[in-house]
């Protein structure tokens, strides 16, 4: 028996095979492109996306008996706008998460409507990249594409719409828009009222691990898959990588470096931060979660490796950096490449090294990248011990997690014991895992992740180290709001 978990993420889609055991049988990936039509926009087309599932799955269950495949689940990059037409065309490429174009609409909820209401209807306030502020962009700035819109959906849920015909999203994803009521799990008819939308446009609402429907002919023949393989609702990529970390119930933390970097705190109960610093969700479990997210994770360290140095070899940069050097190095960098959603809300924030002097290296720089990073994720991590949460201990996934050094670089600046996972696929793992517990094989998610998640080893923090980073820590919280007044001038 085998289960697909499909990470829709921002720059590839990643397709696990898992099998009933919880054992990794096959990853295949695909890459699609993505647009910066101006300066902090974000785009992709969903047709893409599509067209990238269509072509991995052949390949993922090439070698096993495709009758075996019991269920499909997928985690998504969140808050993307995909709108369709009443012929289910796509009408515009979607506005993904870290798109900043929002800034007068995100101004108009928070400061108009209020953040007040805003938390009171939603649990959350508005940033840039959230879908609320996207579709009141559409409306005045696309009035004729507004006007055609039939059906709203996050990315996730395009794929699972065109996969099994139902207009369905999850609530932990849902959460991300701005118009669920995430502590009742509901649409909120006044936020649905403030952006001129219906609730008959938007999708049905289902618990991650539920199952949606099961493949259209089409899909089955496409996939090479049985008609009755079930597809589960499936969660944002963040509550999905939680699930394949483990990340479940009540207090466990996550910390996700991908493209973005996220820190995601698990709870039984619903509970907003006061601060707004951190997003009020709900999670894969039938739970809730706060998260803090920083939009340029993983993606500043590619960027530094790809666009500046030129190279694709990103461990022989790091692999001149001793311990000696951590917390020794003068040069600051700021991960703002697409502006800052958590703790400062700002898509005009820019991306900065400072500190440099003649004898600065090539490689100090890389490092500082890597710091700056985990800076941004401590300045989340604070946010939540603002709250009285005391977070001693995280598991750590996603790409940025393979480096020894990155891992080291964080447990030192957090302070904290980072566990990674035996696999780091987080959001894919979490996915198959969803799947499985729709199909029955598992009573809930927190018995499958009891099951099937194990742990490959824990970065402890060492006193030393973590004692010069607290020192640079409080340099660097002072950099942003030095600053904070000329990013809008660049
Ligand atoms: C979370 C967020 C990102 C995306 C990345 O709020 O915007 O983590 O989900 O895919």
């Amino acid at each position: 028996m085998y289960f697909i978990g499909i990470d829709l993420g921002t720059s590839a889609v990643k397709l696990l095979l898992m099998d009933e055991k919880g054992e990794i049988k096959n990853i295949v990936s695909r890459e699609y492109p993505l647009s910066f039509p101006h300066p902090g926009w974000s785009e992709q087309n969903p047709e893409d996306w599509e067209k990238a599932v269509k072509d991995g799955i052949p390949e993922l269950i090439r070698d096993i008996d495709p009758k075996e495949v019991r269920a499909i689940g997928s985690g998504g990059q969140m808050h993307g706008l995909v709108v369709l037409d009443k012929d289910d065309n796509v009408i515009r490429p979607a506005i993904l998460w870290n798109d900043g174009r929002t800034q007068k609409e995100t101004d108009y909820l928070n400061q108009e409507i209020g953040k007040k209401k805003l938390t009171a209807l939603t649990g959350n306030i508005a940033f840039a990249g959230f879908t609320a502020p996207k579709i009141l962009w559409m409306k005045a700035n696309e009035p004729e594409n507004f006007a055609r819109i039939e059906k709203i959906m996050l990315p996730k849920d395009y794929i699972n719409y065109r996969l099994t015909g139902v207009h369905c999203t999850d609530y932990s994803d849902a959460s991300g828009m701005l118009l669920l009521d995430v502590e009742h799990k509901k649409w909120s008819r006044e936020m649905l009222d403030i952006c001129g939308v219906r609730e008959e446009q938007m999708p049905k609402l289902f618990e991650s691990y539920e199952p949606v429907g099961t493949l259209t002919e089409e899909a089955a023949s496409a996939l090479g898959l049985s008609e009755d393989v079930l597809v589960a609702a499936g969660a944002g990529d963040n509550a999905a990588a939680a699930v394949g970390t483990g990340v479940v119930g009540n207090g466990g933390c996550n910390i996700s470096l991908g493209t973005s970097g996220t820190i995601f705190i698990s709870s039984d109960s619903f509970r907003v931060d006061s601060a707004n610093a951190l997003h009020s969700f709900a999670h894969a479990d039938g739970g809730y979660h706060l998260m803090g997210c920083m939009l340029s994770a993983a993606s500043c360290n590619k960027w530094w490796m790809d666009e500046i140095i030129g190279t694709t070899d990103y461990a022989a940069q790091q692999a001149g950096i001793t311990d000696d050097m951590l917390g020794n190095n003068h040069i600051y960098y700021l991960p703002y490449l697409m502006g800052e959603r958590a703790p400062h809300n700002d898509p005009a924030a820019r991306s900065c090294f400072l500190g440099m002097t003649m004898d600065s290296t090539r490689q100090d720089m890389t490092q500082a990248v890597l710091e700056g990073v985990a800076f941004g994720i401590r300045d989340s991590l604070e946010a939540a011990r603002n709250l009285g949460i005391d977070v001693k201990t995280s598991m750590i996934c996603g790409g940025g997690a393979k480096s020894p050094l990155w891992r080291k670089i964080f447990a030192n600046v957090l302070n904290i014991e980072l566990t990674l996972p035996e696999t780091e696929q987080g959001p894919g793992y979490g996915g198959a895992i969803l799947a499985a517990v729709a199909a029955g094989v598992y009573p809930s998610v927190a018995d499958a992740t009891g099951k099937l998640v194990h742990v490959h080893g824990t970065e402890k923090p060492d006193s030393q180290i973590a004692a010069r980073y607290e020192k640079k820590y409080q340099m660097y919280r002072k950099l942003y709001p030095a600053l904070k007044s000329l990013f809008p001038d660049f």
